[in-house]
C-alpha cells in the first residue's frame, strides 16, 4: 500500500490544524514529525509538548521521525505523546538493538532510518525486528533539499533483500519527494513517502491530490 507521510516541518504553524486536516481529507495517511535537537542535526526543531497537542486535533497516524542522539532516553516520552511509529537513526544509537526493543516494548511500530552514505548492511542482523526502514534521500537536518540520486539503488537493494529473506516492511523515503519524482522511488521499492515542501508550500489540498493521483495510477498497474 502506498501512503504519503507529510512533513509539518514545512507547514504554516499558525494554521496547523487546518493544513494537517487537508493532508488527511486529500489522503495522505500519515503526519510526519521530525524531531532535531540541535546535536544530531543543527536546527532544533520541536518535542513532546508540540505532538501532544496535535494529537488532540487529528487521527492520523503519527510517524515520528527522531533526529536526536541516542534517542532511547526518549523512547517511552515519544509513545506517551502520541507516536504510532517510532523511527531512530541508526548512526545515533550505539546500542541500536536495545532501542529496537525498546520501541516494540511501547506497543508502538519500530522504524530505523539510515543517513545517505551509512550502507544496509547495518541494519542486516536486525532487519527481522523492524516495520519499517527509512532511507534518507537527503542528508538529514533540513527541508527543501534536493533528493540525493544514489540513494535510490539504495531502496531498490533494500527491496530486493527483503524479499530474498521474505520480509514484507515498509520502505519510507524522506528528503527532496515531490509528486514529479514518486513515481521513480515508488518505482524504486518505496511504499512511504514523506512529503514537506512538496506538501505544505502552496495549495496543500492540491499538492497531496497530486500525490494521490501518483498513487493510483502505480496501483492499478
Ligand atoms: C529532513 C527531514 C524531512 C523534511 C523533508 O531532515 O527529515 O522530513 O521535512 O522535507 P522536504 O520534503 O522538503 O525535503
Ligand atoms: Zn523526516
Amino acid at each position: 500500500m502506498l501512503i504519503l507521510s507529510p512533513s509539518i516541518l514545512a507547514a504554516d504553524f499558525t494554521k496547523l490544524g487546518e493544513q494537517i486536516r487537508k493532508t488527511a481529507e486529500a489522503g495522505a495517511g500519515y503526519i510526519h514529525l521530525d524531531v532535531m535537537d540541535g546535536m544530531f542535526v543543527p536546527q532544533i526543531s520541536f518535542g513532546m509538548p508540540v505532538i501532544e497537542t496535535i494529537r488532540k486535533c487529528t487521527d492520523q497516524v503519527f510517524d515520528v521521525h527522531l533526529m536526536i542522539e541516542d534517542p532511547g532516553r526518549y523512547i517511552e516520552a515519544f509513545a506517551k505523546a502520541g507516536a504510532d511509529i517510532i523511527t531512530v537513526h541508526a548512526e545515533a544509537c550505539t546500542h541500536l538493538d536495545r532501542v529496537i526493543q525498546q520501541i516494540k516494548a511501547t506497543g508502538k511500530k519500530a522504524g530505523v532510518a539510515l543517513n545517505p552514505a551509512t550502507p544496509l548492511s547495518a541494519l542486516d542482523y536486525v532487519l527481522d525486528e523492524l516495520d519499517m526502514v527509512l532511507v534518507m534521500t537527503v542528508n538529514p537536518g533540513f527541508g527543501g533539499q534536493k533528493l540525493i540520486p544514489y540513494c535510490l539503488q539504495k531502496v531498490r537493494d533494500l527491496r530486493e533483500k527483503m524479499k530474498t529473506r521474505g520480509l514484507n516492511l515498509d520502505i519510507q523515503v524522506d528528503g527532496g519527494i515531490k509528486a514529479s519524482n514518486a513515481k521513480e522511488v515508488i518505482e524504486a521499492g518505496a511504499n512511504v513517502l514523506v512529503g514537506g515542501s512538496a506538501v505544505f508550500s502552496g495549495d496543500v489540498a492540491a499538492n497531496t491530490k497530486a500525490f494521490m493521483d501518483v498513487f493510483a495510477e502505480m496501483e492499478s498497474r
